[in-house]
């Protein structure tokens, strides 16, 4: 099977009941994308699929086949971070950090979706993804930044 992920075709021979994660992490060594619950309770393994997020650890690698996939190696790095990573960082929005890759990409499919959204559709487009450290005021905080920050054209969310 052929996929895309972040941007780059790859090949792969899965076995049927290899997970995308399991393809993620253990076959491809992109291991920004954390197994936390592995049972799709906590959304830790979110990635894009098309742009949707989706838990890794429920999606079989093949229902990925001829898909786009994108995962938290597809955004910005410490030198040049992505307006949510910037965000996540201003607002203190990470203890320990687990769960902060698939909020992340939760949030880049909202702000792609939804320019200017508010506290009302941040709290039920992260309804999925938990934080066991509750950081959950911060993380609203951070994506309504990073949200006002790209709409003043000062950030541009989309880019990854
Ligand atoms: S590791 Fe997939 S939902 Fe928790
Ligand atoms: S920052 Fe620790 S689980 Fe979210």
């Amino acid at each position: 099977m052929k996929l895309s992920i972040n941007g780059r075709t790859v090949s792969a021979e899965p076995a049927g009941s290899t997970t995308l994660l399991d393809l993620l992490r253990d076959d491809l060594a992109l291991v920004g994308t954390k197994r936390v619950c592995d049972r799709g309770e906590c959304g830790a393994c979110t990635v894009l699929r098309d742009g949707v997020p989706i838990y890794a650890c429920l999606t079989l690698a093949h229902a990925c086949a001829g898909h786009e996939i994108r995962t938290i190696e597809s955004l910005g790095n410490t030198d040049a971070p992505h307006v949510l990573q910037e965000s996540f960082a201003a607002e203190d929005a990470a203890q320990c950090g687990f769960c902060t890759p698939g909020q992340l990409m939760a949030a880049v499919a909202l702000l792609e979706h939804n320019a200017d959204p508010s506290d009302t559709e941040i709290v039920a487009a992260m309804s999925g993804n938990l934080c066991r450290c509750g950081t959950y005021p911060k993380i609203v905080r951070a994506v309504r930044r990073a949200a006002s920050l790209a709409r003043a054209g000062t950030a541009e969310p989309t880019r990854g």
